[in-house]
């Protein structure tokens, strides 16, 4: 649904812009309907006359009819100069047609025919040029009308007369062919006779001054024919001047109609007759428009004409005023025609923006409406993944709040029961005290017992107090109360307590104050366990004999007091140290050495005093905890403020570890007389004395405390049994008995873990390096012995059975490693090689096996029980008492080929190991088989 919304609205859109483009495009199309236009350059001789007037009158008329044509019209004035200049400048604008007027023949003829070859189409009108050398002529008979006018004037002069001709500009050929017809036709009549032919040009003033003149000299005539009826009227303006002139008749030429034009003095009598000579300026246009458009014209286009006199005139007159009506009204529905075309174009532009806005509105609107539906959409889906999100968070704090609930009432149990604890603790504590006190316990093994009871107990109450220190301090349950008092006395009695240790662990341990005495404010009871237990921290990581200093002093510039403990003992390594003071955070070194919450601790005591906290370190250098607390009273409020001075705190807890005298053994290696030695690596300095105190009782026992140094021990020893802790820094349990399993010299040594780790994942992991047995804590002692009582028995019967005193058919009571199987293969086989050779060493079986002569006698042993001389000397013996049996060898034979340096010799160990002499033997021979 979506997406069809989706490519609707697209589609609208696209449509929309499309139909805009096109209506534009139509707009423009519309505008420029015609498909090509024409410019028609028409050059007027003279226009100054009613004649000329109507002729460009009938031109635009008719052009009114074709938007295509263009009109570019000149007025040479009578100038025939003017007329070649008038021409070349439509040229030049670039017309498509000439239609010229020629003011005379023989001036416009050449530049006409140049026109012509040139490819522009002419048409000559009226007047006409001196060759015929033009596309077209439009025009009306002069001969015709001359000889008309003569015809005319013969009948008017039946008994003969005498005449007068006014011509045209002789230069133009409506004169020339006019007056050749009048006289041509009048040559028939040798009455009538020409007085006199005046040039007129064609104009009434001209006519007029010259009539004049003639007149004068030829007042007897009659008749006066003049070329066009302006230069008539002239003619009848001058008789009206004379005496006796009113019979005399006047003849014009043209006949056009309107008041006081040639029409209108025929019918007023002015003029006794006009020859029409139509203008043909329609004609011309609709040729020119053919020879454009490539429609059929003829060259020739002789226009009619016809005598208007008294007997006509009226007829004629209503014609043309009828004509002349039409021609108005045509104009004026030209006018209005073009007025609506105008308001149509207008109306069609604006229903075409009428159109593109409708088509506009309608696409935006579809769009709007799609965005709409989008907007809606998006809005739901947002909503309903708000409220997802919402439901979602509500959970989380639901979850949250049932989280901090069941953390806050396990807390709230972790402190009952850690406060249950401390009185048990507490009363063990005191007992176990009075104990020690006791003489008659108070010394031996059981001594050792209670001090290591002492300690752990102690450890515990300390531990616990700690983290209900932290749970006090936590919900603000611990006050700061400072009072004023020395710091340097303080200090200097915290430094008192740890003396003894010191003094005892052969240490360098330092107080310096540079300052005499710092009088400040501060809560005794905080800073005590904060400098205990960094004392503590100190000492539990220097080695005895090492060194630890406590530097007071004055720090003028943040005006504190600035307390430094520092030891050159194990020190942190940096992503250690940064993490410090982080709660629960144990380090490497911490992991067999506390919580981690001891510093943390200290770190919020110190900021309750408004002091800072910090450490560096330096892995194996030794670590530098630096302490700033302000001398400044000012930041404690009143209530913080103890009236009396806060008796100090007894921080035995927190020394106790310390300041106990060390329950560790003198040396690291524990002989015992048992024969069965095990090696036991821990890092827990109490626990790894622990066991080898309980060990010592039944095998002897060696200590590491730590992988390496038990890795180092194993080969060295090569001891029966392996017990070793899991969790160490450096080299882990695991890491041992894969090393250990996989090294020849070790590989036949049982090892058990010590873990707390008790997953079966975990357990399954132990056993996949070959572990044999894993003891997870806290383990009973007793069930620790039973195990490696256990795995010593099962090796026990391996050793028989490889040495060849258990039924071999029994399956084995554990698997033995392919890497033993393999070694005792490769040991016998270097014996059976060598066994002729009386002088076969050890060295040189321990050689070829890359292992030391003690490595090789104590795997020997382990495997079979017995060393390996002894190995070597059963083998021999088992091969002598094969080839005994064998008839054809000697006694003396056999004892060289299994390397007895005499038969003497051979005999006795035989017998000692067979409890027959090899001579019994023989002969009892197929009873011993
Ligand atoms: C007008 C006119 C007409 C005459 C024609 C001849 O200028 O003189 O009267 O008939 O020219 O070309």
């Amino acid at each position: 649904m979506m997406t069809l919304l989706h490519i609707l609205a697209k589609a609208i859109r696209n449509i929309s812009i499309l139909s805009l483009l096109v209506c534009l495009g139509g707009l423009c199309s519309c505008q420029n309907s015609s498909s090509e236009t024409w410019v028609i350059g028409f050059s007027q001789c003279v226009d100054n006359d009613a004649w000329r007037q109507a002729m460009l009158g009938e031109m635009r008329k008719e052009l009114a009819f074709y938007p295509e044509l263009q009109l570019i019209y000149k007025n040479a004035d009578g100038s025939s100069q003017q007329q070649l200049h008038d021409i070349q400048a439509l040229m030049s604008e670039g017309i498509d047609i000439l239609i010229v007027s020629p003011n005379e023949a023989a001036p416009i003829t050449p530049l006409v025919e140049e026109i012509y070859h040139s490819g522009i189409p002419v048409i000559v009108v009226d007047r006409k040029i001196a060759s015929k050398t033009y596309t077209a002529f439009v025009g009306g008979d002069n001969y015709e009308i001359g000889r008309i006018a003569g015809k005319y004037a013969a009948s008017l002069l039946s008994q003969g007369g005498n005449i007068l001709e006014v011509t045209g500009l002789p230069g133009s050929t409506p004169a020339q062919e006019r007056h050749q017809g009048f006289i041509n036709f009048l040559e028939a009549f040798p009455n009538l006779y020409t007085l006199d032919t005046i040039n007129g040009e064609w104009e009434r003033e001209v006519a007029r001054h010259k009539l004049q003149d003639s007149l004068q000299h030829f007042p007897n005539a009659d008749l006066i024919f003049a070329h066009n009826d302006m230069m008539a009227l002239a003619a009848r303006e001058v008789l009206r001047q004379q005496k006796d002139s009113l019979g005399i008749k006047v003849l014009g030429v043209d006949g056009i109609a309107g008041p006081g034009l040639g029409l209108d003095m025929v019918n007023q009598g002015i003029l006794d007759a006009t020859f029409m000579y139509p203008t043909g300026g329609d004609k011309a246009i609709q040729v020119a428009r053919n020879i454009l458009t490539g429609q059929p014209y003829e060259k020739e286009n002789i226009l009619q004409t016809t005598v208007i006199d008294s007997s006509n005139v009226k007829v004629i007159k209503l014609q043309s005023d009828k004509i002349l009506e039409q021609q108005q009204e045509i104009v004026r529905q030209q006018h209005a025609i073009k007025e609506q075309l105008s308001i149509y174009r207008s109306q069609r532009t604006l229903l075409y923006v009428v159109i593109i806005s409708l088509a506009s509105a309608i696409a935006l609107g579809a769009y709007a409406l799609y965005s709409l539906r989008e907007k809606q959409l998006t809005n739901q889906q947002l909503k309903a993944q708000n409220e997802k999100i919402t439901e979602q968070r509500n959970q989380i704090m639901k979850m949250a709040q049932e989280t901090e609930e069941a953390n806050q009432a396990k807390f709230q149990f972790f402190t009952n029961i850690s406060h249950e604890f401390r009185t048990p603790l507490t009363l063990i504590l005191a007992s176990v005290d009075d104990m020690l006190e006791e003489s008659q316990v108070a010394s031996g093994a059981m001594k050792q017992d209670l001090r290591l009871m002492h300690k752990n107990a102690s450890r515990l109450l300390r531990l616990i107090n700690q983290l209900l220190d932290f749970r006090r301090l936590e919900h603000n349950k611990i006050k700061v109360k400072v009072s004023k008092g020395d710091l340097v006395a303080f200090l200097q009695e915290v430094y008192t307590a740890f003396e003894r240790t010191a003094c005892k662990r052969e240490m360098d341990f330092q107080f310096i104050a540079l300052q005499p005495v710092l009088e400040m404010h501060f809560d005794a009871s905080m800073l005590d366990k904060v400098f205990f237990n960094l004392l503590s921290n100190a000492f539990k990581f220097t080695p005895d004999g090492g060194k630890i200093q406590v530097i007071i002093e004055k720090d003028t510039r943040s005006n504190s007091a600035r307390i430094r403990v520092i030891d050159n003992g194990r020190g942190m390594a940096a992503e250690h140290a940064s993490h410090a003071f982080d709660r629960f955070y144990q380090g490497e070194q911490y992991q067999s050495m506390g919580t981690g919450l001891g510093l943390s601790l200290s770190k919020e005591l110190i900021e309750r005093h408004g002091g800072t906290i910090g450490v560096s370190s330096e892995k194996g250098m030794g670590s530098c905890f630096d302490i700033l607390l302000p001398l400044n009273a000012k930041h404690w409020s009143s209530d913080e403020i103890a009236e009396q001075p806060v008796a100090q705190s007894s921080n035995q807890y927190y020394v106790e570890e310390v300041s106990q005298e060390k329950v560790t053994e003198e040396a690291a290696v524990h002989y015992q007389e048992a024969d069965t030695t095990v090696l036991v690596i821990e890092d827990h300095e109490d626990l790894r004395n622990f066991l080898v105190r309980k060990l010592q009782q039944k095998y002897q026992v060696f200590a590491a405390s730590d992988g390496q140094d038990g890795l180092e021990q194993a080969y060295a020893q090569v001891p029966d049994l392996i017990v070793s802790d899991v969790m160490m820094p450096g080299q882990d349990g695991l890491t041992i008995a894969r090393t250990l399993k996989n090294d020849l010299r070790t590989s036949h040594i049982p090892i058990i873990l010590l873990t707390a780790r008790n997953s079966p994942e975990q357990q399954m992991e132990g056993l996949s390096t070959g572990v044999d047995a894993y003891v997870i804590k806290p383990f009973h002692p007793k069930l620790l012995l039973e195990q490696i009582d256990k795995l010593l028995w099962n090796r026990e019967q391996l050793r028989r059975r490889f040495a060849g005193i258990e039924n071999t058919s029994d399956p084995p009571p554990v698997a033995v490693p392919d890497l033993d199987q393999q070694f005792l293969a490769r040991v016998s086989s270097i014996i059976q090689q060598h066994l002729s050779e009386s002088e076969l060493s050890v060295n040189a079986i321990a050689r070829e096996l890359g292992l030391s002569r003690v490595q090789l006698y104590r795997k020997v042993k382990a495997l079979l029980g017995v060393g390996i001389n002894d190995h070597i000397k059963i083998q021999r013996l088992k091969k002598a008492k094969e080839l005994l049996q064998q008839p054809d060898l000697t006694i003396a034979e056999v004892a060289y080929a299994v390397g007895f340096s005499s038969p003497a010799y051979f005999s006795t160990v035989f017998k000692s190991y067979y409890d027959q002499s090899p001579s019994d033997f023989v002969r009892n021979a197929p009873s011993i088989s």
